[in-house]
């Protein structure tokens, strides 16, 4: 699979070769604090757990639900993906994406989430895709607005991440 996102980059699946990938470019506090689930410091058993979990939701799903964000040089510089998902079971879905940061800017994560709507409303047959955003972190609500989400309010305290409550802001976008 590989869906064509900006002149140099492309949605495909992840390899364990992508560990090395994971190593460079999670070790990075900006990451860390507007995300839930990528650990700092980020080690190699955190990569190797990360690729196990991708490969039992592509397996429960008979198809990758979790994709890399893959340079034209080859190499993983983010991810995007709609985490436990298991298609069938939900009408709707959370997407989850970063992108390293020396690719920040250029509008990497807009298309990579443009993409990943058109196979989510497309090939699953999605009904609603939403997007949970730390209320400090504008570019990822920005990237949302620009593919047409919805802000659907602010879930407040919602997350507790290092001792600190955190507000959402809650963004949706309906298939058709
Ligand atoms: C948020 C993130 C995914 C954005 O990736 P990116 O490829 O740089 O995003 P894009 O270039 O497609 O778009 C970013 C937009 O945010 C805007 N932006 C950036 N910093 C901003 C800020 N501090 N305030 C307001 N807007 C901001 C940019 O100007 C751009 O909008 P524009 O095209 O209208 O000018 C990236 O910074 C990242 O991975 N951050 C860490 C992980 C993360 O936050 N993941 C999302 C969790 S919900």
């Amino acid at each position: 699979m590989r869906i064509a996102i900006t002149e140099e980059t492309a949605l495909t699946e992840m390899e364990r070769s992508d560990a090395p990938a994971f190593l460079k470019y999670c070790n990075d506090r900006d990451i860390y604090r507007t995300t839930l689930r990528i650990p700092l410091p980020y080690t190699e058993k955190d990569a190797q757990s990360f690729l196990d979990f991708v490969a039992e939701t592509t397996e429960k799903n008979g198809r990758p639900v979790n994709l890399a964000i893959r340079h034209a040089g080859g190499e993983l510089i983010g991810c995007i993906g709609l985490g436990e998902h298991v298609v069938g079971t939900s009408h709707r879905a959370e997407m989850g994406y970063w992108i390293a940061r020396p690719f920040w800017g250029r509008g990497i994560a807009t298309a990579a989430v443009a993409a990943m709507c058109g196979y989510a409303f497309g090939e699953l047959k999605l009904a609603k895709l939403t997007g949970h955003v730390f209320s400090f972190n504008p570019a990822s609500s920005r990237v949302l607005e620009k593919n047409g989400f919805e802000l659907e309010g602010r879930l407040r305290r919602h997350y507790l991440k290092d001792g600190e409550f955190i507000d959402a802001l809650a963004y949706g976008r309906l298939n058709g």
